[in-house]
């Protein structure tokens, strides 16, 4: 792989400063976001009143603990325009989350905004390694999820060439990848291996691709997962993240140089890290629920939003901002089995361990009797098929999980193609457990 390092004078002079000018800014940025948030929204003035605080009480980064936290109820609530803290006519842009259940959340940007979003995924995409005059084959979802729009003008913004080229349609993918030869591609983790899995198909050599890097996000993904994409297709796999209640992809961004976590734009997002069940603020390095504060955002402001993703704040690297350690999940995704509190990326993990079977999983959940039950699907690589790669694997899965992860699990090993493919986030729990 080659050196991508980008050179520091190409950095955000913010990105290198010292950690007293980057606090000293957010100090400052805070209150002006807080009093706007007070002045223009009535959720935030009714809770902060409720609460017995006023913006001005703020006079240290600390004094963020006394306000009142942010879900994303209220802004389901408050469906769809009411936590918007300017006119509707300044509102260039909407994005709205597909939401499971009930009303979708719908998210707005002035022009300012959408501007502060392309510099920073520009800044994420300089950090993964891009730079301008390269060319990004961009196949995030485009439409209402922010991943699309979000880093097509960051794309644009970095002076690289986008190839605006969505998901979906993987045959099509894999031809513009092999016609026009990017750079780089933004995808998330689990739709690059539907993608890889074409170039096989196709009788393309992947790592022969032009890709020398990736930026993958908008799903929980593990470090075994970026060995085995970096060694399939010869390239850099890095890691972005974000959430489009607080702006889209692009809040926190890895370092291609030391790949050890995504790089919190502290100039714009204030990071905490509490603890789920009490609330109250953990100190850095702990692992708890990330709660973020936007710093600048105009249209919709967020005090102390709880994202529901589960991480922890590690110190500045390769950049003087704080970085976050990849996300274990989402404190939505939890599955407790048998009182163990497992994460489908600790099963990603483990099957990735074994050899013989492909970067595919999906977890079905199931009653049995009284007790839940977890069945593991995978599937077997296509050049060890076969009853006793199938016993074997299976073997060495139950064992692996029963001994790392702490349960029992059923492991069914398919035949290849038996187990969902991915076409943006993949869906990794299928629970039946109602059903039956
Ligand atoms: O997924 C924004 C995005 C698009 C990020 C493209 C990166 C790349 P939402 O659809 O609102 O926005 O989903 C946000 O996805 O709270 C996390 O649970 C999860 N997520 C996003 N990035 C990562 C990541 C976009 N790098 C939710 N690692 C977040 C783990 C991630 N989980």
């Amino acid at each position: 792989m080659l050196d991508l390092t980008p050179d520091r004078g190409d950095l955000d002079p913010i990105e290198i400063a010292s950690v007293d000018e980057i606090r000293g800014l957010q100090l400052q940025r805070l209150k002006w976001s807080l009093r706007h948030a007070y002045e223009n929204v009535p959720l935030y003035k009714a809770r902060f009143d409720a609460a017995g605080v006023h913006p001005d009480d703020v006079q240290d980064l600390a004094d963020l603990a006394k306000l009142p936290f942010t879900t994303k109820a209220d802004l389901r609530d408050a469906y769809p325009f009411g936590l918007f803290a300017v006119p509707r006519e300044r509102i260039i842009r909407l994005h709205a989350s597909s939401g499971t259940t009930g009303k979708p959340t719908v998210v707005g940007y002035t022009q300012t905004d959408i501007d502060n979003w392309a510099d920073l995924v520009a800044r994420s995409l300089r950090a993964s390694g891009l730079r301008r005059g390269d060319m990004v084959h961009n196949a995030y979802g485009y439409g209402l999820f922010t991943g699309g729009l979000g880093a097509h003008y960051g794309i644009e913004r970095l002076g690289a060439t986008v190839v605006p080229m969505s998901g979906g349609q993987t045959e099509r993918q894999v031809s513009l990848i092999e016609d026009f030869r990017p750079h780089g591609i933004m995808v998330t983790p689990s739709y690059i291996l539907n993608i890889l899995e074409q170039y096989v198909r196709m009788g393309l050599d992947p790592r022969a691709s032009s890709l020398q890097v990736g930026v993958f996000g908008a799903e929980p993904w593990t470090d075994a997962m970026r060995r085995e994409v970096e060694a399939a297709f010869d390239m850099h796999a890095v890691d972005i993240y974000g959430l489009s209640e607080i702006m889209g992809p692009g809040v926190a961004s890895e370092c291609v140089e030391t790949k050890d976590g995504p790089v919190v734009w502290e100039d714009h997002f204030l990071p905490e890290i509490i603890d789920p069940d009490t609330g109250d603020v953990l100190p850095d390095g702990a692992l708890g629920e990330l709660v973020l504060t936007t710093l600048t955002k105009e249209g919709l402001p967020m005090v102390r939003y709880r994202t529901r993703d589960l991480t922890r704040l590690l110190p500045g690297t390769a950049r003087s901002m704080r970085r976050m350690a990849k996300i274990t999940g989402r404190s939505d995704d939890m599955i407790i089995l048998r009182g163990v509190n497992v994460f489908p990326s600790q099963i990603e993990e483990q099957m990735l361990t074994v050899e013989a079977l492909a970067p595919y999983y999906q977890i079905e959940l199931f009653r049995e009797g009284q007790m839940d039950a977890m069945r593991i699907h995978v599937e077997l690589l296509p050049t060890h098929s076969g009853a006793e790669h199938r016993r074997a694997c299976t073997d060495i899965l139950v064992t692996r999980v029963k001994e790392i992860v702490g349960i029992s699990a059923e492991v069914a090993v398919g035949d290849p193609g038996s187990v969902e493919r991915s076409q943006g986030k993949a869906r990794r729990v299928v629970d039946n457990r109602e059903k039956r």
